[in-house]
């Protein structure tokens, strides 16, 4: 396939960032009054807001060409029949099926059995325990869950487990661990009663570091409780969660063909199914199989993750971002951007393809971001006066009318329109003479005040932070995710560099302990300080 950089549209969208260069979001405004309509796109509930994004219908029209020079509509084709299209781990990436109500196949395998019979499973122990049927050794019902998993194993769940706080059930207390650091299973455990515990070991691999670590605690901190009654396991390594200690009817299996970052609608739910309940996770569940539905139908021109990966693809290769900021205005979305860090950054974090080249272009943006409105008193100044160009999506839970909720909404518009709009020295100048400054005076501080606006930003409003609402909108980031993985060529679906990461550990942590080893100087200086440190 032409590589990206090679497609003639590649030069043609940078004809068009030339012919925008000089022109202002402002100026675009006002030269298409139907710029809104043209640029905002809408699947279910969920309405995507584009307009305020540094690109025209005609730049959109350019992107989708290149979308289809890159064969992406192939690309779905192969991943929604089950073709390895995770080559180099010779898996499929069939996330799709955890949530669909049709047949999917991987490896020539209808796979909807086994999604069928684990969530039963999931029915069924998610109901045992919010009911007291399930007991512990001691014949105490079960008063808190606790997940041990870390990166899809974790941030997934736990998102959504806060996203969704207010469908949990208060009699029962969802907790998660995932860091080695020993504090924060101590500090999560510190209230509990081991009687009354139940531990969710989730690892695919069911070899990660940090989870061993925290099921090994787990094991001490519940003394002589029967293992059988307080643990329960989700992997894809079922015979290493048995080697633990779990029996067998106590694990539920996950899949091959389901990316640890992309394994929230799996088994690895559980600890949110255990919070909210099978029927709300049934509501997450379809809100994301209505987002498929439309991703995989939709034409691109009017498909949500579609256009949403082509506007970041622009920012990235053509207008330079580096970043991307995600602000939900949602106290309980809080933990989103943290996700999406995983699911954009492990997934698009790559410079060689799938054809063995390098990309040639910039690839996933670093993702960061905070829940609005407390973002505005940490670092919005740099989105107004800094140097750099800070695409921000801007994730707005409408919810029911009330003082505050409007406040936190008309904060959200605000911020991404006076982004947008920047105010001009002149105004900056003719603001403060109104506040009684003299002609010097303004003259001096305008530049001080004003700000160049011009930022890009896109705006998702949803009616309610709901388990369909938030189906949608993490399907949307899976897809989007996916299409700009095409598009630059990478392997979306592998994580070689964190597994490179992890060796040396592996590496360096014996040798700490011993004293002995060759190091680069640095880890040899830093390793002695340590040692001093510890001896003083
Ligand atoms: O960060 C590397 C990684 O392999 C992730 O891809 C994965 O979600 C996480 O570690 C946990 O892996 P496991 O579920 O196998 O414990």
């Amino acid at each position: 396939m032409t590589p990206l950089t090679q497609t003639p549209q590649w030069p043609a969208l940078g004809a068009q960032r030339e012919a925008l260069a000089g022109r202002h979001l402002n100026d675009l405004f006002v030269a298409d009054p139907r710029r809104f309509e043209r640029l905002s796109l809408r699947c279910g509930d969920l309405l995507a807001d584009f307009s305020k994004q540094r690109l025209t219908a005609e730049t959109l029209a350019l992107l989708v060409k290149l979308a289809e020079a890159r064969d992406l509509s192939g690309f779905l084709r192969r991943m929604a029949s089950g073709e390895a299209v995770n080559a180099t781990e010779g898996r499929a990436a069939l996330h799709i099926a955890l949530r669909a109500q049709r047949a999917y196949r991987a490896a020539g395998r209808d796979v909807q059995p086994e999604v069928d019979a684990t969530h039963a499973r999931m029915r069924t122990l998610s109901a045992a325990i919010r009911s007291g049927d399930w007991r512990g050794s001691g014949g105490e019902r079960i008063e808190a869950v606790v997940n041990l998993g870390i990166g899809g194993s974790d941030l997934g769940p736990r998102m959504a487990a806060q996203a969704l706080g207010e469908y949990a059930d208060p009699a029962l207390s969802v907790r998660f661990v995932a860091n080695i650091d020993p504090a924060e299973f101590a500090d999560t455990v510190r209230d509990l009663d081991p009687a009354r515990t139940l531990f969710i070991v989730s690892s695919k691999t069911f070899t990660t570091q940090e989870t061993l670590a925290n099921a090994r605690a787990a094991r001490a901190w519940l003394g002589d409780a029967d293992p059988a009654r307080h643990f329960l396991a989700v992997s894809n390594n079922v015979a290493a969660a048995q080697a633990f200690g779990i029996p067998p009817e106590n694990c539920l299996a996950m899949a091959e063909w389901v990316g640890g970052r992309f394994s929230l609608w799996s088994a690895i739910g559980l600890p949110l199914a255990c919070s909210i309940g099978i029927n709300a996770f049934d509501e997450l569940l379809a809100g994301a199989r209505e987002m498929d539905e439309h991703f995989l139908s939709a034409p691109f021109a009017e498909n949500l993750p579609v256009v949403m990966a082509l506007v970041g693809l622009w920012n990235i290769d053509f207008l330079g971002a580096e970043s991307l900021a995600v602000i939900p205005y949602a106290h309980r979305l809080g933990l989103l951007p943290a996700y999406l860090q995983q699911l954009e950054m492990e997934s698009n974090g790559k410079r060689v393809t799938l054809e063995n080249r390098e990309v040639g272009c910039a690839t996933a943006p670093i993702l960061w971001g905070m829940a609005g409105s407390v973002g505005q008193h940490a670092f919005h100044q740099i989105f107004y006066q800094g140097t750099r160009l800070t695409p921000i999506d801007f994730i707005v839970p409408v919810g029911a009318a009330g003082p505050e909720q409007e406040a936190l909404v008309a904060n959200a518009l605000a911020q991404s329109a006076a982004l947008m709009k920047g105010k001009s020295p002149e105004e900056a100048k003719a603001q403060l003479l109104a506040a009684g400054k003299s002609m010097a005076e303004a003259e001096r501080l305008a530049p001080h005040l004003a700000c160049p606006g011009n930022q890009p930003s896109s705006t998702l409003l949803m009616p309610a932070l709901t388990p369909r609402a938030l189906g949608n909108l993490v399907a949307l980031y899976e897809h989007k995710v996916a299409v700009q993985g095409c598009l630059w060529g990478v392997n979306s679906f592998d994580q070689w560099g964190v597994e490179y990461g992890k060796q040396m550990a592996r590496d360096i942590l014996p040798k700490m302990l011993s004293g002995e080893g060759e190091f680069d100087a640095s880890t040899a200086g830093l390793l002695a300080a340590i040692r001093a440190m510890r001896n003083a």
